[in-house]
């Protein structure tokens, strides 16, 4: 067996699947997030290990895992600052991506150093990312950052517990702002700027690396029979693009819809086409990268509006006859900016709206308005993509919640005019993470093999042309919502 973990922001998620792609089984145990003030958003690295060794004695109890595992690898939530002291242990509670209490040392990067930073990262500086967690620790609590001996991500951290081994592979080093992206490795330039000791940050490898074995003593205390081989890993975000198979598959783009959206597609170079409006960082190995545009409350806006005005309905029922309202949702539109906004506006400030309210809407009416809302915001990013590639983008592979209402399949089809896959046993990036460690393993020649073994499509969703037109025209409506009304949110 190997084993897929999925550290992720609010549990921590293992995925069993055999040595032929067979899917075995998986579980999960949750932890807490701390938010002591507002914005902030803290989680103890001991709970990881403790929802770790869960998940491992839930998979020992029902798949008897113990007797064949021989391989795992990771996934993790991405940029979440974990501080050790000399003796590695973490220093303070980890900070996570979701806390934005660095603003002022964001401002401080960008005003300083914003076009050096574009050009040696490819990405500007955002409350989510490491550097400034880095910084804002370093002005606010100097006597712990005194003490700092390493740097780390979470998926790092629980690494290094199982292996006593330090190190960040690239996809996760290029969500720190501290790599510099051309050339590899950590960027001199930017510690030297912001005078953070290169020491502190642990050996950059690529994702299918091998780190080494289970430390014998944890090996006796999981009843592990085999030696169980630790695969490097990667970002959630790099770990659900290798779990869709979209790296590899010619012209195709992922979209995944969970409380957050995501529209992420594998690029062959650095170049910086995007100035920034995307975020742009490694892959599962140094020379492999993709873009990423982030709409924040994607998911959410309709959990937001099932909790204020249809608590006791089910996702199901809420959304069930929108077929029955037309595109366009009868001069209907949303934006979905109820937490502000990440790509490619950048905008914490910006607020969600209704537009075009009408005394015949009804309830239906908002429930579809939102889920195209949800989808114009990601074409919106996508249209920076769009526009700047040669070759046509064909296939959207779409996966998350978004994907399992066929109602808004189709609103998606008709809205990007694309064709849409959907995959048949959708294990996200703990999927992803198993692959690695299947890839380290050497069972496949290589990723495209390894994702014909692992990856099952559904049938294609094709785009309904009438609609296509329908929503080509409101897309252009809907972009004036951001210029018009971002200066009432202020
Ligand atoms: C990506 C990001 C999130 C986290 C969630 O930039 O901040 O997607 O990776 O785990």
């Amino acid at each position: 067996y190997i084993l897929g973990i999925d550290l992720g922001t609010s549990s921590l998620k293992g995925v069993v699947f055999d040595d032929k792609a067979n899917f075995i089984g998986s579980s999960s145990a949750s932890y807490d997030v701390y938010n002591p003030k507002k914005g902030y958003s803290e989680q103890d690295p001991n709970d990881w290990i403790k929802a770790f060794e869960k998940v491992v004695d839930n998979l020992n109890n029902s798949l008897n895992i113990k007797d064949n595992l021989v391989a795992l690898s990771f996934s993790g939530q991405m940029h979440s600052l974990v501080l050790l002291d000399k003796n590695s242990i973490p220093l303070r509670k980890a900070i996570l991506w979701n806390d934005v209490r660095n603003s002022k040392q964001c401002d401080y990067i960008m005003n300083e150093f914003s076009q050096d930073l574009l050009c040696m990262t490819n990405n500007i500086a955002l409350e989510g990312f490491t550097l400034p967690k880095i910084l804002w620790v370093k002005e606010n609590e100097p006597k712990i950052y005194e003490n700092v001996n390493k740097i780390l991500l979470p998926k790092d951290y629980l690494r290094y517990y199982l292996t006593g081994k330090f190190n960040m592979d690239y996809s996760d080093a290029s969500g720190t702002l501290l790599l510099d992206l051309k050339k590899h490795k950590w960027s001199d330039e930017i510690l030297d700027k912001f005078e953070i000791n290169k020491e502190c940050l642990p050996d950059l490898v690529n994702s299918t690396d091998l780190i080494g074995s289970i430390r014998e003593d944890l090996k006796k205390k999981y009843g592990f029979k085999n030696d169980v081989k630790v695969f490097a890993g990667a970002a959630d975000n790099s770990a659900s693009e290798i779990g869709s198979g979209v790296i590899g598959k010619e012209n195709s783009m992922l979209l995944s819809i969970g409380t957050s959206g995501v529209i992420l597609y594998p690029e062959k170079n650095v170049h910086n086409l995007y100035k920034g409006k995307l975020h742009f960082f490694n892959s599962i190995n140094k020379n492999l990268y993709y873009s990423m545009g982030v709409t924040l409350a994607a998911g959410q806006s309709l959990s937001w509006f099932k909790n204020n005005f249809a608590k006791d309905e089910s996702f199901g029922k809420l959304t069930e006859n929108i077929d029955k309202i037309s595109p366009g949702s009868d001069g209907l539109l949303f934006t979905p900016y109820l937490n502000g906004e990440r790509s490619p506006y950048f905008d914490s400030k910006i607020r969600a709206s209704f537009i075009g309210l009408d005394i015949s809407h009804t309830k239906l009416h908002l429930v579809r308005s939102i889920l195209e809302g949800i989808t114009f915001s990601l074409k919106d990013n996508f249209e920076i993509i769009n526009n700047s590639l040669d070759s046509k983008i064909d296939n959207i592979i779409s996966t998350g919640g978004g994907s399992k209402n066929k109602d808004w399949l189709q609103i998606q089809a008709d809205i990007f005019n694309k064709n849409i896959l959907t995959i048949d046993i959708e294990e996200g990036p703990g999927l992803g993470a198993a692959m690695i460690a299947a890839l380290g393993m050497g069972y496949y020649k290589n990723l495209v093999e390894c994702s014909k073994a692992f990856i099952k499509y559904n049938n294609l969703i094709k785009p309904n042309l009438e609609n296509v037109k329908i929503y080509e025209k409101l897309f252009k409506e809907y972009r004036k919502i951001y210029t018009n009304t971002k200066d009432i949110c202020k």
